[in-house]
């Protein structure tokens, strides 16, 4: 029963954009809406799985899910992540997070006093590739959004980050993933790979929750 594929399985996911603050209400952020993630947990939650999605600012109903914890920045949704991960079977990165936040952001509005404004801004850590380091640890699956050569990023980010799935866009120009209806995946592991065509992201997000499903089962029985 396609149903039960994943009964009773623990999966923490992320999904949507951070906002890094720069003064108590301005923000640096993203074009993610946190549509694929939402519809992946949605999809997930129907194959019997018991989903924690740990999410920044969308626009969306929440999801059916067994917990929904709301973030805004990416130190939050790292604190919140590594807080759960030890409980998960499977850990999902859907989510956009911002790679640099402002070093210090200003307690008070900043003023237009100056012509120029100068903001440093320091590396977020990798939520997803510090979560694949954890051992014992989940099944781990990533996303690698690009511009260009998306197997080849996507390929290497899989290693790198010691992942056990990585689904991979194309963004920008026509094929573009980000503020879309529908979207396509390659989804790549080690050994193998599977091309998931152009379908609308709730459609996708059920073929990609079967794969995960099929994935971790695999790995399970081995
Ligand atoms: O390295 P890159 O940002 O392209 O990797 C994308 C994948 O890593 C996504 O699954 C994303 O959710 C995750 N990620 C993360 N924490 C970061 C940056 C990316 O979890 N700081």
């Amino acid at each position: 029963r396609a149903e039960a594929l994943l009964d009773g399985v623990r999966i923490l996911m992320t999904a949507g954009p951070t906002r890094e603050p720069v003064d108590p209400v301005r923000f640096l952020g993203n074009r993610s809406s946190g549509r694929m993630g939402y519809a992946l947990a949605e999809a997930l939650a129907t194959l019997g799985a018991k989903v924690a999605l740990v999410t920044g600012p969308t626009a969306l109903p929440s999801p059916p899910v067994a917990e929904l914890v709301r973030v805004e920045s990416a130190l939050e949704m790292h604190a919140a992540v590594m807080g759960r991960a030890p409980q998960c079977d499977i850990f999902i990165g859907a989510a956009a997070v911002a790679d640099y936040r402002p070093v210090d952001p200003a307690v008070r509005k900043i003023k237009k006093d100056a012509g120029e404004l100068t903001i440093q801004l320091v590396r977020n850590p990798d939520i997803l590739a510090e979560v694949a380091a954890l051992r014992p640890g989940p099944f781990t699956v990533g996303f690698a959004a690009e511009t260009d050569r998306v197997i080849d990023y996507a390929r290497g980010k899989l290693e790198k980050k010691g992942l056990d799935l990585i689904a991979a866009n194309q963004v920008g120009g026509e094929r573009g993933g980000f503020e879309r209806e529908d979207n396509a995946l390659t989804v790549l592991w080690d050994g193998g790979a599977r091309e998931l065509p152009m379908m609308s992201k709730t459609r996708l997000a059920r073929e990609l929750a079967a794969l995960i499903a099929e994935r971790y089962g695999d790995r399970h029985a081995a």
